[in-house]
């Protein structure tokens, strides 16, 4: 027994049955009752995984209305997995958990590890990857950068919390194989790299509620795993009082105001009084809270770190996780970096190039202290001796500006909907036709046209899963019009989760894709367009051709009600796609640079590779290489190690990675999961 557990053991024996209660469940929707008397705080959470949130009434959904809550807005968890750099996600974790103790938080509820098994996943944008190891990397560097700080991380949701649709109620059926060998290795490696916490999903697993699961808490999480830090329930997701008593959740969490009626408040301490429950189960709650506590130096005599937030330090950090994730699909004719001259034109059409994300998208909202968009960056770094106009091109009709723009357009002869501001699908739809008039008429008098669409939160949200994988708002139709009036036009998406790019993407000679970037995601964006920054990201997930190609989809098994059987085992994204031999539009791993990269000398000693890294172009650039493993019985070959280099131009570095993967595999080394090649 270590200091800190003998210590939580004497405060326990100390407690009354209340004080214990108190400390087991939320007072409040973000805070649990401290013992003042023993000098125990309160215990504070906060979300999410794109900053600190903003502060709320303490018992009721209520925006607190601060201005002292505006906090730095970080990348999305799916635009740092496109970074493909391990050290830029500690420095993005640091950042977080610098600005959650600034703002007093103790455990900030992130990073959400769940493997994107759909593209159409609402909360996707929060989450890394298809892939288990690249999700597991990235996020226990990020976890290892937040805990720096005093401040806890809450790995969630666990487990297989891959839908939003029924989310509190769909039972996902999944055997323990597959279970194994994609779903909880994130966990796990989070696990084993000192998460101080973990979270229960809302969804049933196999039947048991996953926050209250003998299978996932007790016989995985505890006892496989050895965690020994604390389980806070999802929101509301505990369901029954006696299974949360018995089994290792320690702290339930909910989202209504009537707090002591909660499982784990006042019907927990009847069951205790009754005898139906011991207290010691009541006690190794308090235990695992008490010794966390002590990690966070947050008891009487303990000196703790001080945070903060908003600083310049941390926006610098953030625009260079941003630059890293943004990752370059097409680049014909080297069209890209775009060669603007003083006097020149350019115009942005699209909505993304001048909205902001912050705010929006679920429990990961951000009161952002700025949010630089597209329109912005490109005009600010352009030093002034260039026009840069804007066209939205369509409307979403998802926000109070397009609200407002709508009902001004036909606030003289629209029907009622649109007179009060809201917006029928016939209304936003004639506004687009006459919005892709204006855009079609103007565009060729500009000298660079640059599209940016994509998706907003209103498409990547919790608690909804997108209907379909199109690019929506009539933008397939717009972007194939504006092609043929700018042929040159450069196409840049913006979104949490890949579309379809039919019929215009062998068109495009330029296309850029951009996950929801952070406070300075416009900026980073317009450095990458100028050359300024050479892109390096690569993406984390795979770029279906059409949604049937991915396995969830082709076998009927994902956002049904009820249940949902994960049939397809563990071909979850590219592993499908190389088992069948189906092509992806782009695949997993793939990433252009302005420059171009040779590898060469490879050699193989047990699990560890070493090889050689030339720039063959002309601009110093960065390359991710992957190494992957054959997985046995299978034809597809599985990622297991990578590194990020940076190569200066006409030169070469040596390099090495030591494979996750036994000395017997079949290794191979590439550039994406597809152009790779055998080590021999
Ligand atoms: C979400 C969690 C979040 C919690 C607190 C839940 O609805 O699923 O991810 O941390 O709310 O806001």
């Amino acid at each position: 027994m270590n200091d800190y557990e003998k210590k939580a053991r004497e405060l326990v024996k100390k407690m009354t049955l209340d004080e214990k209660i108190g400390m087991i469940h939320g007072d409040g929707l973000f805070v649990t009752k401290g013992v003042p008397r023993l000098g125990i705080p309160p215990f504070v959470f906060s979300d999410g995984p794109c900053g600190v949130r903003q502060d709320f009434a303490k018992k009721e959904w209520k925006a607190a209305s601060y201005t002292k809550d505006r906090v730095s807005y970080l990348p999305c968890n799916s635009a740092v997995a496109a970074t493909w750099n391990r050290s830029l996600a500690k420095k993005t974790g640091k950042v977080l958990g610098e600005e959650a103790r600034g703002r007093g938080k103790d455990m900030i509820l992130a990073p959400g590890v769940n493997i994107k098994r759909s593209p159409l996943c609402g909360r996707n944008f929060e989450y890394f990857s298809e892939d288990p190891y690249l999700t597991g990397e990235l996020a226990s560097s990020l976890i290892d950068g937040i805990q720096r700080n005093d401040v806890a991380a809450c790995v969630k949701h666990f487990a297989v919390n891959n839908q939003e649709t029924d989310r509190w109620d769909v039972d996902t059926i999944v055997d323990r194989q597959t279970l194994d060998e994609i779903y909880f290795p994130p966990f796990r490696k989070a696990v084993d790299r000192g998460a101080d916490a973990v979270m229960g999903a809302y969804n049933l697993l196999n039947s048991e509620h996953c926050c209250h699961s003998h299978f996932l808490l007790d016989e995985v999480l505890r006892g496989e795993w050895s965690f020994d830090g604390t389980v806070v329930s999802d929101w509301g997701g505990v369901r029954n009082t006696e299974e949360a008593a018995l089994t290792s959740v320690d702290v339930e969490m909910s989202v209504y105001n009537n707090f002591d009626d909660y499982y784990m408040a006042s019907p927990m301490k009847k069951l205790v009084q009754d005898g139906r429950i011991r207290e010691q189960e009541i006690d190794k709650k308090v235990i695992h809270i008490l010794v966390m506590m002590q990690k966070l130096h947050m008891l009487p005599g303990q000196k703790r770190k001080a945070g903060n937030y908003d600083t310049v330090s941390h926006q610098k950090k953030l625009l260079r996780t941003a630059e890293e994730s943004i990752v370059l699909l097409k680049n014909k004719n080297d069209v890209l970096p775009l060669d603007i001259n003083p006097g020149e034109k350019i115009l942005l059409i699209g909505e993304n190039a001048d909205r902001t994300h912050a705010p929006r998208g679920g429990s990961a909202e951000i009161k952002a202290l700025y949010e630089i968009t597209p329109l912005l960056g490109l005009s600010a770094g352009l030093g002034g001796n260039n026009q840069v106009d804007y066209l939205p091109g369509y409307i979403s009709g998802t926000d109070e500006a397009a609200q407002e723009a709508a009902w001004q357009a036909f606030s003289l002869g629209g029907d009622a909907a649109s007179r009060q501001g809201i917006m029928t699908s016939d209304d936003i739809e004639r506004i687009n036709e006459k919005l892709c008039e204006e855009a079609m008429r103007v565009a060729p008098q500009y000298d660079h046209v640059i599209f940016i669409g994509g998706l907003n939160h209103a498409e990547d949200q919790e608690g909804h899963d997108r209907k379909d994988m199109s690019l929506p708002y009539g933008q397939p139709e717009l972007i194939s019009k504006l092609l043929t009036v700018c042929p040159g036009m450069i196409v840049v998406l913006i979104g949490g989760n890949p579309v379809e790019m039919d019929p215009w993407v062998d068109d495009a000679k330029a296309l850029i894709w951009m996950y929801y970037n952070g406070m300075e995601g416009g900026k980073a964006l317009a450095e990458v367009l100028t050359g300024k920054v050479n892109p390096s990201g690569h993406l984390p997930v795979t770029f279906y051709k059409k949604l049937s190609d991915c396995s969830a989809h082709r076998i009927g098994e994902f956002g049904k009600k009820g249940r949902v059987e994960y049939k397809e085992r563990d071909l979850v994204g590219y592993r499908y796609l190389l088992e069948e031999g189906i092509e992806p539009q782009f695949p997993f791993g793939y990433g252009l640079s302005y420059t171009s990269f040779q590898i060469s000398d490879i050699t193989r000693s047990g699990n560890t590779v070493t090889f050689s890294v030339a720039n063959t172009g002309e601009r110093d650039g960065s390359c991710v290489i992957q190494i992957y493993r054959d997985h046995p019985g299978r034809k597809y070959h599985q990622l297991c190690g990578f590194t990020k280099v940076k190569v200066p131009a006409g030169g070469h570095i040596q390099a090495e990675i030591t494979a996750e993967a036994p000395d017997i595999a079949e290794l191979y080394i590439g550039e994406d999961c597809v152009r790779c090649s055998k080590i021999d």
